[in-house]
Parts: structure tokens; sequence; C-alpha cells
């Protein structure tokens, strides 16, 4: 039986955030997010979170927990902190603990410090800079005899590269037994986690020490510029991964992802593009320097080019975007469709080959087949209170500049003559226009600049 402990209760003073430091993001999602995505990959019989500072912000943040919460009322340390989700554990189970502040660690990771069989294992990493961790101690055989915090190291501990990941795995009764026998007798005066390693070599138990490969993912954050560390090797991981599935990253390194990302095979992906929740990029998909693109479904064949703003939107076939254009949430667009420069769709369908190349805002609207929009169209969809419709029937021609006074209606095939306002239906195959008639000023002369008097 495997029990999962993950300790969630700190503020993380160094931080400096009002939210508690689990909830700092990486990759678009909190740590512990993302933790709890690997843990379930163990399939535990049951996974406790320890919460405390905010704990009403940690709980809210995660609506679909299936474990428990294990309340630590006081800060006082690590070991505290396990001892808390402890009482809910029964005899003989595995206890896997986890610093709420890994979020990159792998699930094979994980599952290769379970199977190691000794009475207490602990995950370690070798860093070129241990500050900050807890020193692995060992005897002259190599055995691990203890973790020294960095606060309570000599200068002589102070050195040593192998430290501590904060994950431990051990038996639910022993670990509970030494775990009530810490005392806060240390520089911090807080009951540390790591001194159950000391306590175990006392009761004469094995401690194995497994030293992880990759110390990438065994990194903690305690303040901001961790988290840019670790920021940065997620990254590299979901860069490697878009490639691995067939993207082309033209230049990796500016590509970044908040998010889930599904691609299909040769899409491309330019320099500065930032995806963010889940997004899928379906096969041949192009994305131009510059784009943000989240919560999208792009189709096949799909091109946007630079600059583009895409949120909350699906191309069903092969369209063309942009460059610069601005698509919100319940877009939908639809095979050849084509949307230029500085236009702005928002919740709007668009039927097959519907075209809207300038200069635009679609609102609350829906596009027949084939249906042109010329520049400088607006639909006035808000009257200060509601939001109303416009329907343009397929094969309608909007002139250019018109402005169309939802809710109002363009009949099939119906032309509307350029700088025309539209506030009553437009009949099917007619050309319906509002416009002044042009007219010529008698007499009128041009101001002259040679005249001007001074
Ligand atoms: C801890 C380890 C250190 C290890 C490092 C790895 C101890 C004493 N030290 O140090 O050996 O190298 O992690 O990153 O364990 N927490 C609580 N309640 C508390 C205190 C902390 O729930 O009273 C939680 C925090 O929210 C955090 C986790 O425990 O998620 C670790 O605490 P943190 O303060 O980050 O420990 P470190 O100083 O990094
Ligand atoms: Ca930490």
């Amino acid at each position: 039986m495997l029990h999962v402990i993950i300790l969630a209760a700190g503020e993380g003073k160094r931080m400096r955030s009002a939210q508690p430091k689990v909830l700092q993001p990486v990759g678009g999602r909190a740590m512990l997010a993302h933790l709890l995505e690997t843990v379930s990959g163990l399939k535990p019989d049951q996974v406790h979170i320890v919460i405390g500072q905010g704990a009403e912000m940690v709980q809210a943040s995660l609506p679909d927990f299936t474990g428990r919460f294990a309340h630590q009322t006081e800060r006082l340390g690590t070991g505290h902190a396990t001892l808390q989700a402890m009482d809910e554990i029964p005899a003989g189970a595995r206890v896997l603990v986890l610093p709420g502040d890994m979020p990159l660690v792998r699930v094979q990771t994980l599952q290769a410090l379970l199977d190691e069989r000794a009475p207490l294992s602990l995950l370690s990493f070798m860093a070129n800079d241990p500050t900050g961790y807890g020193r692995i101690l060992r005897d002259g055989q190599d055995r691990v005899t203890q973790i020294r915090e960095q606060a309570d190291a000599t200068p002589q501990e102070a050195m040593v590269k192998e430290v501590n990941s904060g994950v431990l795995v051990g038996e639910s009764a022993a670990l509970k037994a030494w775990l009530e026998q810490l005392v806060p007798r240390n520089a911090q005066g807080e009951y540390y986690l790591t001194d159950v390693v000391g306590l175990a070599v006392g009761d004469g138990q094995h401690v194995s020490g497994v030293i992880a490969d990759d110390a990438n993912e065994l990194m903690g954050a305690n303040d901001r510029a961790q988290l840019a560390l670790l920021e940065q090797v997620y990254q590299a991981r979901c860069r490697r991964q878009l490639m691995a599935d067939g993207a082309i990253l033209e230049d990796p390194s500016t590509v970044y992802v908040k998010g889930r990302v599904q691609v299909g095979q040769d899409v491309v992906i330019g320099p500065q593009v930032t995806l963010q929740g889940d997004v899928t990029l379906g096969d041949g998909v192009v994305i131009g320097p510059g784009c943000v693109v989240s919560e999208s479904d792009l189709a096949a064949g799909t091109e946007v080019k630079a600059h583009c703003v895409l949120e909350g939107i699906q191309t069903t076939g092969p369209c063309q975007l942009g460059p610069f254009a601005r698509l919100r949430p319940g877009t939908e667009l639809a095979s050849g469709v084509k949307v230029g420069n500085f236009v702005e769709i928002k919740k709007s369908k668009l039927a097959e080959g519907a075209k809207v190349s300038h200069l635009s805002y679609i609102g609350d609207a829906t596009l027949g087949q084939e249906v042109n929009v010329g520049a400088g169209t607006i639909t006035c969809n808000y009257d200060g209170v509601n939001k109303h419709h416009t329907r343009i029937g397929d094969g309608a021609f909007i002139g250019s500049n018109s402005s169309l006074v939802a809710p109002v209606s363009i009949g099939e095939r119906a032309v509307i003559g350029a700088g025309s306002v539209i506030s009553k239906d437009a009949p099917a195959d007619q050309l319906s226009l509002t416009r002044a008639p042009q007219r010529q000023i008698e007499g009128w002369t041009r101001p002259d600049k040679a005249k001007k008097k001074k």
C-alpha cells in the first residue's frame, strides 16, 4: 500500500508573495498541480496534502483533488508537517514524502526510489551550488548517516555537494516513531523531517541514498530566482517534447509553453511564440513569429502569420490568419476562412471561405460561406447593455467601412454599399446602402499658405 504526503503548508517567505509557495506557477501551472499529476502516475492508494498557510487558496486551486488534506496549524517545520498526515495512514503502508515545491520530478525517478526496499530511502542529487539544500553526510563506507541543514552545517559540511531533494520513503509505523522523536534543537528551531535519517541510523537501520542522474528535475524553488531556474528547465523539457512530437521550432529557446500543447506532424512554430492552456495544432499548422495562442484548437493546414493573438478559438479546416489578428473566445472558423491584419473577431462563426481581410471588428456574428467583409467593417453588437447578433448570409459582400447595427440580418448574396450604416435587415440579392449624396460646393477655394497673414 502506498501513501503519498505532499508538504504544502509553508508560506514561502522568500517568495515574497500573497500566494502560498506551492501555488507559484511553473509553465503557467501551480507547482503543486505539476507534482500531483506526477504522483498520480504512481497510482498511490491515498494522497495527503499538508496545508496551513493559505490553506483555503491551496484547496480552492485543486477542485478535482480526490485525496485528503491534513492541517498543520503552526509552521513548526517539515517533520512536524509530515506528522500531521500520519494519523490517517495505517501501519505497514509505504509512505512517500514530497516537498510541495519540487514540480519537475519525473514519475520514473520516484518509482526508482520506491523500488529501493530499505527501511528508509531518500533521493539526493549532486548540486553545483548546494546553497540552501540539506547536505547528505556519508560515512567511510559511503553509507548515509545524516542530513545536515545549511544553517547547521560546519564549513566543511557545507562544502558537500550531495544534497537532499526532500523526497524520502519509509514504512509508516517506523517513520511515525522517528517523527515523534524529533526535537527542534537546531539553528532554525524547527522539527526537521531530515532528522529522521539520523534517528533511523541510530536504530541500526540502513538508510539508502539514491543519487538521481538528473539534478535539474529535483530542484526546489524557495525564491523567485530559483523559480525562474525551474521555469527554464521546464521550458526546455516542453520544447524537446514538441520537437519529439514532430514540430519544427525555428528558435526553440524563444518558444514558451504554459499549458498542454499537442502538435501533429510538420507543425512549424516561429520565434517568440507563446502557447498557453490547452492548445492543439493539427498537422502542418504554421505559427508565425510573435504569436500568442491560448486555449485554441487549430485544424491541419491552418497558417497563422506573425503577431496574432488567438484565445479560445477553433479552426475546423485550413485557414489563413493574420498578420496582426486578434481572435477572441468563441470564434469558430471553417475551412478556407481568411482573416487579415488588424481584424478582431469575438464569439462568431465564419463558414467556409469567408473573408475578413482588413481592419474590422466582428463580434457576436454568423457569417455564411464565401462572405466577403470589406475593410473597416464593424458589427455594432453592443448597445451599452445588451449584446446583439449579426447574421450575414452566404455569398454576401459587405462594402468597406460599413457599420452593421445589430440585431441585423444581411441576406444571401446581398451587397452593402461602402460606408453604409445598416440598421434594418438587408434583403438577399439586392444592393442596400445608406449614403448621403455627393455634392460640390460652388465657389469654394482652398486655403493658401502663401496668403496666410502673419
Ligand atoms: C527542505 C529540506 C532540505 C532539502 C530541501 C529540498 C528540511 C528541514 N529541509 O529545505 O534538506 O534540501 O527541502 O528542496 O526538510 N513545509 C510545511 N510546513 C512547515 C515547513 C515547510 O508544510 O512547517 C513545506 C513547505 O511548504 C515546502 C516543503 O515543506 O513545500 C519544504 O519546505 P521548505 O521551507 O521549502 O524547505 P527547505 O528549506 O527548502
Ligand atoms: Ca524548498
